[in-house]
């Protein structure tokens, strides 16, 4: 099996995956492909977001001919992956909330969850912290709105640090808590102003590594083919292509999802 490593989100957060894919796989064709028609997908019932998922990626990995594909979201890959691996001929990597490391990290064991609305209430997740985190106490906080400013972040907007202290508020209720989950890939893009946000320093701990390193590891199976980088998008515009730009990417073709 032969071709590049497809990297699939419902916008722009599945970037912040790409330094580290670039680092772990150093030369190795990338396609991103997003779903912004359809963004955000954190509140979306779950019925309707397993076809759509299954329909977007199986059309993107059509187009792309990839040799491997990357969800680089968690709401996603929370709900999907088993229906992903299912359908799909090849190899699939997710991406699930830090709570291992987290756990790992945390000295007070006392961390945070920051992601989607969809993401925090995931059976998925309850399975995670009960197994990796059962002596912490887990902080869940959803931040739908976050995902809105890295967005215009990305598309050259100042995000709303107004909204980011808002929404990130209950997770400073504790003065205990020192770490924080980063599980929605959009988050890491925002993670200076969440820590501007913070009255006392806090550690933010994300999955960009370990879906590099994943991905590193399945791929050493594959060719993966070396060259030009692209992107795919269900709705492309100039916003969407100054963001996949920033990353090295060409500006996006539209995805039509069958
Ligand atoms: C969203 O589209 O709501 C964000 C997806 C994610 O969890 O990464």
């Amino acid at each position: 099996m032969s071709g590049p490593i497809l990297i699939f989100d419902s916008g722009v957060g599945g970037l912040s995956v790409v330094p580290p894919l670039r680092h772990h796989l150093p030369g190795a064709a990338l396609v991103y492909a997003c779903d912004n028609a359809m963004l955000p997908y954190g509140i979306r019932p779950d019925e309707w977001l397993v076809e759509r998922i299954l329909a977007v990626c199986k059309a993107a990995v059509a187009a792309s001919e990839c040799s491997v594909l990357v969800v680089a979201c968690n709401t996603a890959s929370t709900l999907a992956l088993d229906a992903l691996r299912e359908h799909l001929t090849i190899p699939v990597v997710g991406t699930v909330p830090a709570i291992k490391p987290a756990a790992a990290q945390s000295r007070s064991r006392h961390i945070g969850l920051l992601a989607t609305s969809a993401t925090v209430a995931r059976p998925y997740t309850d399975r995670l912290i009960a197994t990796f985190a059962a002596d912490c106490r887990v902080t869940r906080v959803a931040a739908d709105p976050l995902v809105r400013e890295a967005e215009r972040f990305l598309a050259g907007e100042a995000p709303d640090q107004a909204v980011i202290d808002a929404v990130t508020a209950p997770l400073w209720e504790a003065a205990d808590l020192d770490t924080v989950v980063l599980g929605c890939t959009h988050f890491p893009l925002l993670g200076e102003r969440i820590v501007a946000a913070a009255p006392r320093p806090v550690q933010l701990v994300d999955s960009g590594e370990a879906i590099a390193r994943r991905t590193a590891q399945v791929s050493q199976e594959l060719e993966i083919v070396n060259g030009h980088d692209e992107s795919l998008a269900t709705a492309p515009d100039a916003r969407l292509a100054r963001a996949v730009g920033t990353f090295g990417f060409d500006e996006p073709r539209l995805l039509i999802v069958g």
